[in-house]
């Protein structure tokens, strides 16, 4: 299969490119490499791709309507995998308008070319985050999700809501993930593992926001790319039990789906420091504070869904997935 992915330049993207390019499909990977962190390890990523038979990219911004309209009229792709989003919950409360262009107005530009390309298979990053503030745990598919927290969260959610009616009025097959925190090799420096481990090797303190009463549903990336995988290859379908007078959230008439991609297995955030601490051999000095503006203190992912589509079963614990990603962070940082 020809598959486009958006952000394989990004963490996720570079995971699930590999991962499909070990298989034998075709990848066209576009990211516009943009400076929300530290462009070198975006191009660092991309040389692990850049080998790898069947790879291709393109730089290209998917706000760009006319480039990406382009890009579709030029190739014909059997699925998309949109990750090219402007991430992260708390830089969405100072800088909006990054999250409007490439969530919103590039997350159109994707649908346009699915529609006009006739794409088998529309997958596309949600977020966890669209659970603003539930407090029902596990988070559900089935819950409602109209309480956003976050402008970051309220783009995710209007993804899901624009893919509707793409399958809706043009029968396109998609499918939303809601990603539950990843974490791994080659993973992103504005998030805590990153943060963490790279101010306790500084000899510097850590905050630990919440007072460290925080609980996260911590997803190893290559649970993750097995995840996403497994999903580009069972397009959405229609549900046939949907009834429209007791709308379930989670399905619809249309080829539409949304998953839940999480370990089921919330750890305490001073669990996950203690597996950092383990894993570098050092303490962290931690510095208490206040949650922050936007935050939610829980995530747990009901996976069942997931697990009953594709049989998709988490298999890392979080000591060991900890372990990898600081070996990689050592190698990489003394290259
Ligand atoms: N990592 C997580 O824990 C997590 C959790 C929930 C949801 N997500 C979602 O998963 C997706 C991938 O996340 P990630 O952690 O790999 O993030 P990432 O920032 O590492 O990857 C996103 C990539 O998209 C690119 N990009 C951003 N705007 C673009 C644009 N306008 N045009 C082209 N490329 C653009 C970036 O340069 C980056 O390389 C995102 O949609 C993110 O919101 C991630």
């Amino acid at each position: 299969m020809k598959v486009l992915i958006t952000g394989a330049a990004g963490f996720i993207g570079m995971h699930v490119a590999q991962r499909l390019l070990a298989r034998g499909d075709e990848v066209v990977g576009i990211d516009n490499l943009n400076d929300y962190y530290d462009v070198g390890l975006k191009e660092a990523r991309l040389k692990q791709l850049a080998g790898l038979p069947g790879f291709r990219f393109v730089r290209l911004d998917i706000a760009d309507t006319a480039a990406v309209a382009d890009l579709f009229r030029r190739e014909s792709f059997g699925g998309v995998i949109n990750l090219a989003a402007q991430a992260g919950v708390r830089y969405s409360l100072t800088n909006p308008h990054a999250y409007a262009q490439t969530n919103l107005v590039g997350f159109v530009n994707l649908l346009e070319g699915c529609r006009h390309g006739k794409v088998g298979h529309f997958v596309y990053a949600s977020s966890s985050s669209v659970y603003g503030g539930n407090t029902k745990m596990p988070f559900s598919e089935h819950d409602s999700v109209d309480h956003p927290v976050s402008l970051y969260a309220a783009t995710k959610k209007s993804n899901e809501l624009m893919a509707h009616t793409y399958s809706h009025l043009f029968g396109l097959p998609a499918t939303g993930l809601r990603f539950f925190t990843v974490y791994g090799p080659w993973g992103r420096p504005d998030m805590a593992l990153f943060l963490f481990t790279k101010a306790i090797l500084e000899g510097r303190p850590i905050d630990v926001f919440n007072h460290g009463k925080m609980q996260r549903d911590f997803t190893y990336i290559d649970d993750i790319a097995e995840g996403v995988v497994r999903v580009l290859d069972r397009p959405a379908a229609p549900d046939p039990a949907f009834v429209k007078d007791r709308p379930d959230p989670a399905s619809s008439w249309a080829p539409w789906r949304v998953f839940n991609i999480g370990n089921h297995q919330p750890v305490e955030l001073m669990a996950y420091i203690e597996a950092l601490e383990a894993a570098l051999g050092r303490q962290a000095e931690k510095r208490f504070l206040p949650l922050q503006d936007g935050d939610v203190p829980a995530t747990y992912a009901d996976t069942a869904e997931l697990h009953s589509a594709t049989g998709f079963a988490p298999a890392t614990p979080v000591p060991e997935g900890v372990r990898r990603f600081v070996e990689w962070y050592r190698g990489y940082y003394r290259a």
